[in-house]
């Protein structure tokens, strides 16, 4: 029987994951899920508490539900442990999108300074539950959801012992927008993904043995729907797509067209407000469906979120891991020389064959420099933000946003560092 610990169950994406669980009961004998929130999550764990037992109960499931702010309690004997959680919540990462926005650089919560002052918040608590799970759950498995993810990964397993897969959606919408511009099931498509967490690319897209990465640019140039509903969809340059000759994730619209998605985040934050203004509320649109105790599965309205398809890319992996399934996932793993140029000990998103033993990626070799220096110069700055972030270090911190493509200058990262670390007094203890 497996136990599953949630950290941030009070998270609205809670019943995605339950949904998840509950219909694969006949490959993963989950008996006990354990919700863990803080104290200021309270609320919000309790109405996933109640949700998540109808939504056992009306399947018959035989599950254990517990929800706490125990963490040790969740963590001892699981067998995979989750983490989904947002530390400072959605008014730290508002903040995260406007501060540099007030120095014309892109405001984003996963990508560029905005990322960087999530990863400086969450990296000493997950650091810390790591230490739980060393004491009381050494064989169990960490899948970290919770962002920057595969910078977050890095600091763990950098820095303990714990046996640790980041995972995204992006990977599986991708798959599932191909699928639906080529009219096929996505189970026939075969892609090539290799890069870095919000920074990968399909280096080649197959179709029943057809390479048919040139005609998915193709579509994607002419306008086919190519994005997540968190990012603002800028149609893509088509000369652009075909010179590149891989396929980008919707994220890359940041590194590639900066002018104009900058251009868009300043006008949406003076009109309806960020994005986590705007997902404020439509968690609570979330919530108040939630407590309807005739509520018992998961709302259409989730998908407002960005988060589409995110049980699914966790639930396959605990099922590819738990039954020894040697199946193909994406996964934010050590890089062990898998694309070639890049450090042993750096954590890269890509294609990998998972099984009992974990996440094994397919190697990639050396990259072509259409993507190169681009990958080259974010992991820098991912590496020196996981040092700055772990050891408080200000220097560090500093060249980790020098070295973002995304700020152009030291000046300004100066001021946008200051700025961040003044802000986030309460949540910097490394500090
Ligand atoms: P949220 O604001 O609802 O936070 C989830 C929960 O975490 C809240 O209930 C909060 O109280 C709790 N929390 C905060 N600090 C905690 C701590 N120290 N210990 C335990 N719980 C704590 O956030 P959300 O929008 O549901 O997103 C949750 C996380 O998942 C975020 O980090 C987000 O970036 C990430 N996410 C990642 C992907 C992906 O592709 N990797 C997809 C969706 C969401
Ligand atoms: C995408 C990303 C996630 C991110 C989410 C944001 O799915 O892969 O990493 O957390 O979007 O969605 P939101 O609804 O919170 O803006
Ligand atoms: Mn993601």
């Amino acid at each position: 029987p497996l136990k599953l610990a949630i950290i941030g169950g009070g998270s609205s994406y809670t019943p995605e994951l339950v949904e998840g669980v509950l219909k694969r009961l006949e490959r993963l004998p989950v008996k006990e899920i354990h919700f863990v929130d803080i104290e200021a999550g309270q609320e919000k764990l309790d109405i996933i508490e109640a949700l998540a037992r109808r939504m056992v109960k009306k399947v018959g499931a035989d599950i254990t539900i517990k929800a706490s702010l125990d963490r040790r309690a969740a963590i001892k004997d699981a067998d995979f442990v989750m983490t989904q959680f947002r530390v400072g919540g959605l008014q730290a990462r508002a903040s995260d999108e406007r501060i540099p926005l007030k120095y014309n650089v892109i405001g984003q919560e996963t990508t560029g300074p905005g990322g960087f002052a999530k990863a400086l918040r969450t990296i000493p608590v997950i650091l810390d539950i790591c230490k739980d799970i060393e004491e009381l759950a050494p064989n169990a498995w960490m899948l970290n959801f919770t962002n920057p993810a595969g910078l977050v990964t890095e600091a763990v397993l950098k820095y303990t012992k714990v046996k640790t897969i980041g995972l995204c959606n992006v990977p599986v919408s991708m798959k599932m927008m191909i699928a639906e511009m080529m009219d096929c099931s996505p189970n026939d498509l075969s892609l090539e993904f290799a890069g870095l967490n919000h920074l990968i690319w399909a280096h080649r897209a197959w179709l029943e043995g057809k390479d048919i990465t040139a005609e998915v640019l193709e579509k994607v140039g002419d306008g086919a729907n190519f994005s997540m509903t968190n990012i603002f969809e800028e149609p893509w340059d088509p000369t652009f797509l075909e010179a590149l000759g891989a396929i980008p994730c919707p994220y890359h619209r940041y590194f590639y067209q900066t002018d104009a998605m900058l251009a868009e985040e300043k006008e949406t934050a003076l009109g309806g407000g960020t994005r986590a203004e705007q997902v404020m509320e439509t968690e609570q649109e979330l919530f108040m469906l939630y407590k309807d105790v005739n509520l018992d599965r998961k709302p259409e309205q989730l998908e407002k979120r960005g988060g589409a398809y995110y049980s699914d890319a966790s639930l396959d992996l605990v099922d590819a891991i738990y039954n020894d399934l040697k199946t193909i996932n994406v996964v934010n793993v050590r890089n062990n020389g898998t694309i070639a140029t890049l450090p042993d000990d750096a954590v890269i998103e890509c294609s990998a064959v998972v099984g009992s033993w974990g996440a094994r990626p397919l190697s990639v070799g050396q990259l072509s420099p259409a993507v190169r220096g681009l990958i080259h110069q974010v992991k820098a700055y991912e590496q020196l933000t996981v040092e700055a972030a772990v050891h408080g270090d200000y220097e560090k911190g500093l060249m980790a946003l020098v070295n973002n493509p995304l700020v152009p200058d030291i000046k300004r990262a100066k001021a946008i560092l200051d700025d961040i670390l003044r802000v986030n007094l309460d949540y910097l203890p490394q500090f």
